[in-house]
């Protein structure tokens, strides 16, 4: 088998690692992919106006695989159907799950999905007017794609009408806020599930957390995700099952129902509130930074299973999984979220693969004497053990032979998990 897969970030990266390990792939390409995915994958650099679908029928690959969300809600999987190849990603339709707020939310509504109460708005006078009557905090989102940036938790009136005036009159995350949504605000903490899709059966992946915030103990701006470890302790098994029951299963029913069944990635990203898990936001495709924890622990074989995604055939087949943990450190550049420096050069990233950590690159360029860093995040150090805290220990082992001018990372990473399992041993 012969598998494209399309993106460049580290869960791109991940993605065609893993699926070089799958039995039957005798190639995996990457596109645009980056010049550290030659270890896995032959790299097919941008082009402009890059034809995807013409590029899979030339290297006549079986299956196409997409990473970012822009992609999908841009129609890449309707334009593969029309020619009739495999790809693993949902349609434009069914990926208006991640595309629109106003869309997610109407259809947890209708479908009865647990979810944080919402009003939606197109006019900023009826918004400004809504949010005077309100309780705070008050969460205020974007519709559109916002690359992560597009949610303001407003503590006050004040931040709230400044938040809804930036998104709609277009100045915020280039007009993705012309349509808002309004929600209240959910207390408890966050997990994320992924879950594989064919349209009719929607099979969970182990549990996941991924850590927003820039610094320790969920402090300061919200970013693309600082790291994240599997399985996360607080989805246990019970809870596993009501999320299957009340939010994954209906999801993919009701997209059916609707004639746009869900193939592909399924990401809920939820919120385990006293009332039970909520659902703060879906993507359609695997999740940064914790597709890169959740694969390394995939027993079964990748391109398999996509594969009968695809065919809708994924009830035959075994997802199974690896005893243990996997933890995944993020690397990024000084001033990252913000801003981000970049051109230096990044020192022992061997010496951390030879202690056994993967490193999976989300921003770096190779030149004649090594990586450089090229984009905020930079690499994602990504350590498997028996237990959460050997692998803990283990990634960041591995990150501190890695170094750069201005590295910055969290150094809390897993720690919530860590403290959960304790605390559940001494109450046993
Ligand atoms: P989203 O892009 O919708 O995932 O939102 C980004 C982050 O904002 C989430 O990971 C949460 O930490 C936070 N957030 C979003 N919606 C809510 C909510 N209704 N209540 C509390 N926090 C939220
Ligand atoms: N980890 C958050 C995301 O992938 O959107």
């Amino acid at each position: 088998m012969k598998i494209l897969v399309i993106g460049a970030g580290g869960r791109e990266h991940a993605l065609a690692w893993k699926l070089s390990e799958s039995a039957g792939v005798e190639e995996v390409y990457v596109s645009p992919g980056s010049l550290a995915m030659t270890d896995v994958a032959s790299v097919i650099p941008a082009q402009n106006d890059m034809d995807y679908v013409e590029l899979a029928k030339e290297l006549n690959i079986d299956l196409t695989v997409a990473g970012p969300e822009t992609v999908l809600v841009d129609g890449l999987a309707d334009k593969f159907a029309e020619a009739g190849l495999p790809f693993f990603g949902p349609s434009a339709k069914a990926a208006r799950i991640e595309g629109s707020k106003t869309f997610a939310k109407n259809f947890m509504k209708k479908y009865h999905i647990p979810t944080a109460g919402y009003e939606a708005f197109t006019d900023e006078k009826d918004a400004i007017q809504y949010v005077k009557e309100q309780n705070y905090p008050l969460v205020i989102k974007a519709d559109g794609l916002a690359a992560g940036k597009g949610v303001i938790i407003a503590q006050n009136e004040e931040a709230a009408v400044d938040a809804i005036h930036n998104m709609m009159a277009g100045l915020a995350f280039n007009g993705a806020g012309k349509q808002i949504v309004i929600e209240e605000f959910m207390s408890g903490e966050e997990a994320s599930i992924l879950a594989f899709c064919d349209g009719k059966n929607v099979v969970p992946m182990l549990s996941s957390q991924d850590h927003k915030r820039i610094g320790n103990n969920d402090t300061g701006a919200n970013t693309g995700g600082m790291g994240a470890y599997a399985p996360a302790p607080i989805i246990t098994d019970a809870l596993s099952e009501t999320i299957y029951q009340q939010i994954l299963k209906p999801v993919v029913d009701a997209m059916q129902a609707e004639g746009h069944p869900f193939i592909g990635c399924l990401y809920a990203g939820l919120m385990i509130t006293e009332d039970g898990p909520k659902v703060v936001e879906f993507n359609c495709r695997f999740g940064d930074p914790e597709t890169e924890a959740v694969l390394p622990l995939l027993d079964g074989d990748l391109a398999n299973i996509m594969m009968s995604c695809v065919q809708g055939t994924l009830n035959e087949k075994d997802v199974t999984w690896k005893n243990g943990y996997a933890v995944d450190i993020v690397l990024a550049t000084n001033g990252y979220p913000e801003a981000h420096s970049k051109d230096d050069k990044i020192e022992g990233i061997k010496q951390a693969e030879n202690l056994g950590c993967h490193v999976f690159h989300a921003g770096t360029t190779l030149k004649d004497d090594g990586f450089y860093t090229s984009g905020g995040r930079v690499l994602n150090v990504v350590a498997c053990g028996s237990t959460l805290e050997e692998s803990r220990k283990k990634a960041y082992e591995g990150v501190s032979k890695i170094y750069w001018e201005g590295m910055q990372y969290r150094s809390d990473i897993a720690m919530k998990g860590i403290a959960r399992l304790k605390n559940r041993k001494k109450n046993c």
